[in-house]
Formats: structure tokens, sequence, C-alpha cells
């Protein structure tokens, strides 16, 4: 059993969440998993003798429910994130004061260690809200708890992504996928378990007390090149139709009043900056954890095949 003492985790029911729980499982850690809906964590429960894994619910705007759920904890990290508003979920509320208050609250409690889920791309000078308030978000962080780590990954991939699964959905449905500003934008996907394993072990290491992790996958593919592997490993021929920025945000505006948008009119304005490492001077990576990123040609074919035609399942013999 760790002796890092209880581990908080927000969002622990998410895509990330569930990797980084059984990381920290692994680790032989109890933890206690944060959630608004405590039946969608209930899958994350191991085994006797593997790690303890506790279940609570806490709505992140609610301060007498974080507080509940920090209370005793030595680590906590706060993985909640939203892609786009719905009801009354909003970047404002979920990504800075929803940050903010569980920072707070973390350090009144007596937690040692903070570790915050930002994304690449945050800055509060942002054109787009997402990634403006992601930037906000980090600033209320340090604010509160100044030891606290902040990670920003690019785009993650993995098994129940929301990013591979959507357009190779969209592969499958449509004769046409869009690229949106040309599909030059760049991304560095990376592994979710490179992500989760880098959680866990920066939970487990003091000296990284106050840093700034950027992490990427291998290799740096734009927009038009994730598409292109996507429609490779789905044996799909779509047309990748060119779409101006100014075109597609025309054309969001109306797709974002769906429940589930493809596509927001803030989307189109984060897909305007790269999504990449940026390997400023002081902040750190998964190398500096030792962990060697796996490729996304290495994963993204073991979930994405379902989206094949009929038929074609297994690759034909060369
Ligand atoms: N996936 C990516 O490619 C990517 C890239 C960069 C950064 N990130 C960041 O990584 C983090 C995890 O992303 P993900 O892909 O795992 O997202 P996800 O699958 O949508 O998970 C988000 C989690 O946040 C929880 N949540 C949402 N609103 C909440 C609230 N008001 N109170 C408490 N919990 C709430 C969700 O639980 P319920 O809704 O079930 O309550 C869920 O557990 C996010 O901060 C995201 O911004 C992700």
């Amino acid at each position: 059993m760790s002796n890092v003492g209880i581990i908080t985790v927000f969002g622990g029911s998410g895509f990330l969440g569930a990797h980084v729980v059984r990381a920290l499982a692994k680790t032989g850690a109890r933890v206690r998993v944060a959630v608004r809906h405590p039946g969608s964590a209930y899958r994350l429960q191991t085994a006797s003798g593997v790690g303890q894994i506790q279940v609570v619910k806490a709505d992140i705007s609610d301060e007498a429910a974080v507080a509940a759920a920090v209370r005793g904890a030595a680590t906590v990290i706060n993985l909640v994130g939203i892609l786009h508003p719905s009801g009354g979920q909003n970047f404002q509320r979920i990504h800075v004061e929803g940050a903010g208050l569980v920072a707070r609250a973390a350090k009144e409690a007596g937690a040692s260690r903070f570790i915050h889920m930002s994304a690449l791309g945050a800055d509060a000078e942002s054109q787009s809200t997402y990634a403006a308030s992601k930037g906000d978000g980090e600033v209320l962080v340090r604010e509160a708890f100044p030891e606290a780590v902040i990670v920003r990954p690019s785009v993650i991939f993995g098994p129940g992504d929301g990013f591979f699964n959507r357009f190779a959905q969209m592969a499958a449905l449509s004769p046409i996928l869009p690229l949106v500003g040309g599909g030059h934008t760049k991304f560095q996907p990376v592994y979710v378990v490179d992500v989760a394993n880098a959680l866990a072990q920066i939970s487990q290491s003091p000296a990284t007390a106050g840093a700034t992790f950027e992490l990427g996958g291998p290799e740096v593919l734009d927009f038009k090149q994730v598409l292109e592997l996507i429609c490779k490993v789905t044996h799909r021929r779509p047309w990748l139709m060119p779409l101006p920025f100014a075109v597609a945000s025309f054309q969001a505006a109306f797709l974002q009043m769906l429940p589930n948008p493809i596509l927001t009119m803030d989307q189109v304005r984060l897909l305007q900056a790269d999504n990449i490492v940026t390997g400023k001077a002081g902040l750190k990576s998964l190398a500096d954890l030792g962990i060697a990123p796996t490729a996304a040609e290495v994963i993204v074919p073991t979930y994405l095949w379902p989206y094949r035609p009929r038929g074609q399942f297994s690759e034909s013999a060369a």
C-alpha cells in the first residue's frame, strides 16, 4: 500500500479520469473519486488488494461538497473540464471558478500536493473562450496553491476518446469531412495511458511541485494528417474538403445550437492556433518523467476498427 495518503480525484469518471484512477490504484493508493453522478464511477472499483477506491458525490461549483471531498486528502487532482457550454455548465464556471474553488479547498484542507489538468494553448489572452478559461483557471490555481503542478496535454487519444472517435464516426457516415482552415493546424496527439502514468508519477514525486508540464506524443500531425490516419484505419474514403475558417465559423454558428455539437465557433477559433508542445524554458515534458510517448498509429487501429465498413474487419494479407 502506498504511503502517499488519500488522493482525491475530481473528474475521475471521465475519459482521462478512469485511466488516472486505474494508474493511481496500481501504485496502491487510496483514491477518493469525486463525481456528480456516483453511479458513473462505480465501474472504477478494483478487486480488493489493488488500491482502495471510494466514490463520493461532488459538483465542483458546490463549496460544501468540494470541502467534504478533499477532507483528509494528501493529494488533490482536478481533471474536470468541458468542451463546450451546455445547460448550467460554462467555461467560466467550470474551468475558472471551479478550478479556483478546488485549489483553495485543497489548500485549506492541508493537502500537500495539487495537480491541475489544463490544456496546451491555455492563455488568458486567447481569442478562444476555452483556451482563455483554461489560462484564467491556471492563474487562480497558482494563486490558491502556488506549489500546484499544472499539466497541459495536446489532444488525448485512446479507447473512448472524443476526438478520434468523433471523426471516425463522421467518416463512416458522411462522404465529406471538413478540413477546417485547410487542415494545417498542428497537433501532437498523446496516449491517454501515457498521460495517466505521468499524473501517477507526478503525484508520487514531490520534486515536481510548482512545475508546469506540456504533454505531447512522439509526432506532430496536422489536422489533415490526423483525418488521413483515421480514414486509413477505418477503410473510409470521404472527400477531405478544405473549409476556410470564416466559412467553418459561419456553419458552426448553427451547429453549436445542437445539444452535442460537432463544431462550435469557439472550437473554430481554437483551431487557428497549433496545439503542440512549445518546449519553452522552464516547462517540463514526458521525457522529464522518463516516459517514452506512444504513437497514435500503434493504438488508434485497436479501437477505431469498428468504424470500418461491414465485412472489412481484418487486414488483407499483402
Ligand atoms: N481529452 C482531451 O483530448 C483533452 C485535451 C486537453 C486537455 N484535456 C483536459 O483534461 C481533462 C479531462 O478531459 P476528458 O477528456 O477526460 O473529459 P471528460 O471525459 O469530459 O471528463 C470530464 C470530467 O469532468 C466531470 N465534470 C464535468 N462537470 C463537472 C462538475 N460541474 N462538477 C464535477 N465534475 C464535473 C465529468 O463528470 P460528469 O459529467 O459525469 O459529472 C467527467 O468526469 C479536462 O480538464 C480537459 O479539459 C483533455
